[in-house]
């Protein structure tokens, strides 16, 4: 069999680990040929590729992005990669294409299987947004960074008896700025699921400092909005992705909160810091179950499904049913957190 392998979209830690582990089971297995296509779907538009063999994936598990380079394509370019796709899959002589992405990769990935190629779909992003699978690879890194970081601010925080406004990825669902925030002990989380009121975070911090407490951490994440009418905030445009661009929160909040309350509030942004770097162990291992339940399936013939956790197990799923909405942070587990909304 010759299987295509591709990383497309935001690059995540354990990206490295599945491409890895497809080689390691296609060809020391299956004796297989695995090609990696550069930049994701560009690549694949646009030819480049090399072969992966042994030696080509010797000693990346343990780091972080991607050998094969990632890149987001613009939808034109989508739609022209869907109708290129076969001829380019009998010109590469492509038997299987293992597209390992985020959402819009997995919607590119069910795309081209809706017009008949053979795709095994891996799922990935630090947001783990992907409904369908409990968890992604990526994700307990970048929330293991944010915490460290938190950690690390509240020392600081302390000695200066200031507010620190942390903004941590996730622009529809706050995966990571709820369980980071809980594991730092934040003193208040802002996620894109619920609006907040600054005035409740004047009040907290306020409450605080009455107590001899005198410094607080918050953790927002890149999405969060402030309720209609209790600041002057808007999040930005819609970029050429389609995505929305944010303004900023992080920054704005820590203003506000620093001219309501008359304390200083300094804004840090973790941004891609949340990304970059070596990937857990939790996500080296599910990144590598993924990566040798993929070729699996790819010899089962089980095409236009992906990889997912389910408890413990590893699970085929239809590509249909993975990208149809957002894995966003549910009522439940906000209220298990109360204390800090
Ligand atoms: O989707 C993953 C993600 O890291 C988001 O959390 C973040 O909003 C976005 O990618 C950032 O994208 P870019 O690397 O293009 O700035």
């Amino acid at each position: 069999m010759r299987i295509g392998v591709l990383t497309a979209g935001g690059d995540c830690p354990g990206l490295n680990a599945v491409i890895r582990s497809v080689v390691h089971r296609a060809v020391a297995h299956y004796g297989d040929e695995v090609i990696g296509f550069e930049d994701g779907y560009a690549g694949l538009l646009d030819g480049r590729y090399r072969t992966l063999d042994l030696d080509a994936v010797s000693g990346i598990l343990a780091r972080g992005g991607t050998i094969l380079g990632s890149s987001r394509l613009q939808r034109d370019r989508l739609r022209e990669a869907c109708e290129g796709a076969e001829d380019e899959m009998r010109e590469f002589g492509i038997d299987a294409l293992i597209p390992i992405g985020g959402e819009g990769t997995l919607t590119a990935a069910r795309m081209l299987s809706d017009v008949g190629l053979p795709v095994v779909g891996v799922p990935k992003t630090i947001d783990n947004d992907i409904s369908s699978t409990d968890r992604t690879f990526g994700f307990d890194t970048a929330v293991g960074v944010a915490t460290e970081a938190m950690d690390r601010l509240k020392t600081t925080a302390e000695s200066h008896q200031r507010v620190m406004v942390v903004e941590v990825m996730g622009r529809h669902a706050g995966w990571i700025a709820l369980e980071s925030g809980m594991a730092a002990g934040a003193h208040g989380i802002c996620l894109p699921e619920r609006a907040f009121d600054p005035g409740d975070l004047v009040k907290m911090v306020e409450e605080r400092f009455a107590r001899g407490k005198k410094f607080a951490v918050l953790c927002v994440a890149e999405g969060a909005h402030p309720a209609e009418g209790t600041m002057d905030y808007g999040h930005g445009e819609i970029d050429q992705f389609g995505h929305e661009r944010f303004q900023g929160i992080g920054t704005a909040l820590a203003y506000e909160l620093e001219r309501r309350l008359g304390k200083e509030a300094k804004p840090v942004i973790l941004g891609h810091v949340q990304r970059g770097g070596t990937p857990t162990a939790y996500d080296r291992v599910l990144a590598t179950r993924f990566g040798w339940h993929a070729v699996e399936a790819a010899h089962r013939g089980e095409f236009g499904r992906m990889t997912a956790l389910r408890g413990t197990e590893i699970e085929m799923v239809p590509l249909a049913e993975a990208v149809t909405e957002l894995k966003t942070v549910p009522k439940d587990r906000m209220d298990e957190a109360e204390s800090v909304f």
